[in-house]
């Protein structure tokens, strides 16, 4: 699975209705991951789980992997990985993670065109692109350990900058780690730090 092209990437993920499949951001938090993950890791929203089994493949980090769609945490299960259902971080002990790694959903949806099933909750932030970054950001510094570190893919069209200033807001160093630009989005991964 570790060398598709984004292009096969792509295709496997208009074939799926149910559970995101890798795509270019997908890949992005990888590359990024490979190099910033360490010791105990979380990929929070794993999807197919192929994120995660890269990290674990890649680097020398415990890994485990939580979704809030069940068929989600069966793939990662099938993949070898520890998988626990859950919404964001809230079923984790404070101080369990030394990285944890998100590539939310981020699509600004307008109201009207919600269509409400699993694959919507794997793409769509709500009216803002945030509705599950900002809660994220919120929550995530308590699984934290001290020198923990948070890896988050954003997209332009989410609001670059306002995702910067809310990491800020609860008390995130922000660095810009990785960056890629395509025709309608420029994809980008923050790597989050406790000062
Ligand atoms: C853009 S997909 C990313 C999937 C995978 N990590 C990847 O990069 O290919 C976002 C994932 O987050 C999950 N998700 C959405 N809201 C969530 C929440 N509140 N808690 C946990 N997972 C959530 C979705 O089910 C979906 O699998």
């Amino acid at each position: 699975m570790t060398d598709d092209s984004a292009a096969d990437l792509a295709a496997r993920r208009g074939m799926e209705t149910t559970v995101y499949q890798p795509a270019e951001d997908s890949r992005l938090l990888a590359d990024a991951a490979g190099d910033h993950a360490r010791g105990r890791t979380l990929e929070v929203g794993t999807g197919s789980g192929w994120v995660a089994e890269r990290i674990a493949v890649e680097t020398d980090t415990e890994v485990i992997t939580s979704d809030y769609n069940p068929e989600a945490c069966r793939q990662a299960h099938d993949r070898g990985l520890a998988a626990v259902r859950a919404d964001l971080v809230a079923p984790f002990r404070a101080e369990a993670f030394d990285t944890v790694a998100f590539n939310p959903p981020y699509l600004p949806t307008d109201p009207d065109n919600e269509w409400d099933d699993r694959m919507e909750r794997a793409l769509s932030g709500g009216e803002s692109g945030r509705a599950v970054i900002d809660p994220f950001l919120g929550s995530v510094g308590r699984v934290l350990r001290p020198g923990g570190v948070v890896l988050l893919l954003v997209s332009s069209l989410t609001g670059f900058e306002t995702v910067v200033e809310n990491a800020e807001k609860q008390g995130f160093d922000v660095e810009t780690i990785r960056q890629e630009s395509y025709p309608f989005e420029t994809l980008s991964v923050l790597r989050l730090e406790l000062p």
